[in-house]
């Protein structure tokens, strides 16, 4: 799991090539304007862009990728997310959506949280769980994107 905050200069001093091109793309980007949906970052490269209300973390399954990394970026509002960098036990996750690349579990182990404030991301690598969409204090409205990017491009 990597976290960052597009509005630092040297944000990109510490990524992989990979993320600091992509994150540069999405810095030149007007995000408050972008259109809700899936779209292309790039040729090959899709992202998400979200509308809605942060709930409580309580009762939510995390979510496991293989085949693609997520960048988080939060464009307004706030949200807390959930992850755990522990090896995951597959055993305690219902089976593989192979289209869709994910999988859920009920219960994650040795969780930490993080909060992002607008232009800040969360990466999350394949096999590293995360519960996003989570309030801070209270329900609140936020807009955010997720990037799906090819693990082989790592
Ligand atoms: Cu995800």
């Amino acid at each position: 799991m990597l976290l960052g905050d597009l509005s630092r200069e040297d944000y990109a001093k510490s990524l992989p090539p990979v993320f600091a091109r992509l994150c540069g793309k999405l810095k030149a980007l007007d995000l408050v304007a972008l259109p809700l949906g899936w779209q292309d970052l790039e040729d090959g490269i899709r992202m998400n862009v979200m509308e809605f209300e942060t709930s409580p973390v309580e009762g939510k399954k995390a979510e496991l990728h293989r085949k693609f990394i997520d960048i988080q970026l939060l464009i307004s509002g706030e949200e807390m997310i959930e992850y755990s960098l522990s090896q995951p036990n597959l055993a305690l996750y219902d089976e593989y959506r192979e289209d869709d690349d994910y999988q859920l579990t009920p219960t994650l182990e040795n969780k930490n949280q993080l909060f992002l404030k607008p232009n800040m991301f969360a990466i999350f690598l394949p096999n590293e769980p995360h519960t996003p969409g989570n309030l801070v204090t209270e329900s609140k409205l936020l807009k955010k994107l997720v990037v799906k990017v090819p693990v082989e491009l790592l």
